[in-house]
């Protein structure tokens, strides 16, 4: 299993989605046309309101397409510099302003209290993260920050799932006879949840599964930290 997780065409199938997701979801967005919107945002956001959207629809795009790289073996140990300069854009110019951003648009949401709890929730735990495999990289604990990155990146890859479920519990639904109209919505009620409660789930599978042998990886970390 760990041997299939490190397959090339494993990353390579993420990296595919996180580009195309990215211009199918920015795309839209960057006609800065609100005719363009996404039906959900419909008489929302007055007075300027939606550059908040603006910020986190811009901000995510960057998070999903540079963190992909983040996990390019190759990037990391043959150009350890640049992959360090995209992991502050992913932070920096990424997750920070697309967490918070994204908190205050959760807060009008048509999902309702579940999708506004939801999304909210999602922000505070992509920030977490995101501050914790900052700071596990600053203290060169290469272990944790991968980790810590792994967990980041799955609650990222939320962006991918929820717009792969999203279709598919409206299908679900709308073969078995129910409405379109009432299909589509309770499927947006359910993905501000099951966009990424599974991710993290498996992220959590993965760090056990990718765990080296713990006195070999504190080796490691001295090694790094004495040099
Ligand atoms: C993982 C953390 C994220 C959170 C908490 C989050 C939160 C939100 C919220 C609350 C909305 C508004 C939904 C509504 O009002 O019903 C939204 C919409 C949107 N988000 Fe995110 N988001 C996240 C990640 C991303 C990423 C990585 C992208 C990458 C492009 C992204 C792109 C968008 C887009 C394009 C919309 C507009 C809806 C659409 O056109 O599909 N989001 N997000």
């Amino acid at each position: 299993m760990k041997a299939l997780i490190q397959k090339r065409w494993v990353w390579l199938l993420m990296v595919f989605f996180a580009i195309v997701i990215t211009i199918m979801a920015v795309v839209p967005y960057a006609t800065l046309n609100r005719e363009n919107f996404a039906p959900v945002f419909d008489g929302r956001f007055e007075l300027g309101g939606e550059i908040w959207l603006y910020i986190h629809v811009f901000t995510g795009g960057i998070v999903l397409f540079t963190g992909a790289f983040q996990f390019w073996k190759w990037l990391r140990t043959k150009h350890p510099r640049i992959h360090c300069l995209t992991g502050r854009i992913y932070l920096f110019l990424g997750i920070f302003p697309s967490a918070i951003s994204g908190f205050i648009v959760a807060q009008g949401t048509v999902a309702g209290l579940t999708g506004q709890f939801g999304f909210s929730l999602l922000s505070i735990m992509w920030i977490i993260t995101g501050v914790m495999a900052l700071r596990t990289i600053l203290q060169r604990d290469i272990q944790h920050h991968r980790e810590w990155m792994i967990r980041n990146y799955a609650l990222t890859f939320a962006a991918v799932t929820l717009r792969l479920w999203l279709p598919l519990l409206i299908m679900i639904q709308a073969s078995s006879g129910i409405e379109i109209d009432i299909a589509i919505a309770s499927a947006y009620q359910t993905v501000p949840w099951l966009a990424w409660v599974p991710n993290i789930i498996v992220a959590e599978g993965l760090i056990h599964m990718l765990q080296p042998n713990k006195t070999k990886s504190l080796i490691t970390n001295q090694q790094l930290s004495t040099q």
